[in-house]
């Protein structure tokens, strides 16, 4: 495998670790502030990075490069609101955007165009987890402070699909 393309595609695996244990971090939080729908969504999304990890090690070994399992450092383990969660939730997937992206570029640069399909369901996945996550920065807004528009929101969070069907832990 291409040592450029073995280099990123690393760094984009340490990437959905790390994604998948920050979910974990708010997954937990929100398990424990009693949110126990949003907690659920959390948890799953949290599995669905870890699915996104899965994937990327065993192509880049299968393609005779060498993945890493890379150290995570302790994420955020408390947040102000639900508003706070998303809000970075949205922030963190803009940034993985950003390096799906980049790795895109260097597939073209150095005309690896199977890596290069194999990254299009990233990209596709990207445009559909912060679609998402906007979606429910808009509900969160609209509901502002009121108790019984959160209490359906956390009801309803858990029928929210997470990510695209091919990559899904337990597609529905
Ligand atoms: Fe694996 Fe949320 O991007």
């Amino acid at each position: 495998m291409n040592k450029k393309i073995e280099k990123i595609l690393n760094k984009q695996i340490e990437a959905e670790a790390v994604s998948s244990h920050l979910y974990l971090a708010m997954a937990s939080w929100a398990e424990n502030s009693g949110i126990n729908g949003t907690a659920n969504f959390l948890y799953l999304h949290a599995d669905e990075e870890r699915v996104h990890m899965l994937k990327l090690i065993k192509f880049v070994n299968e393609r005779g490069g060498k993945a890493v399992i890379p150290a995570i450092p302790a994420p955020k383990q408390n947040f102000e609101s639900l508003t706070d969660v998303f809000s970075r939730l949205l922030e963190h997937e803009l940034m993985v955007t950003n390096m799906i992206n980049e790795v895109v570029f260097v597939c073209l640069q150095e005309k690896d165009y199977t890596t290069h399909n194999f990254m299009q369901w990233y990209v596709a996945e990207q445009l559909e987890e912060e679609a998402l996550a906007r979606n429910i920065l808009d509900k969160l807004k609209m509901i502002g402070s009121d108790k019984g528009g959160l209490y359906l929101f956390d009801r309803d969070i858990e029928s929210f699909q997470v990510g695209n069907k091919a990559g899904a832990a337990s597609p529905k």
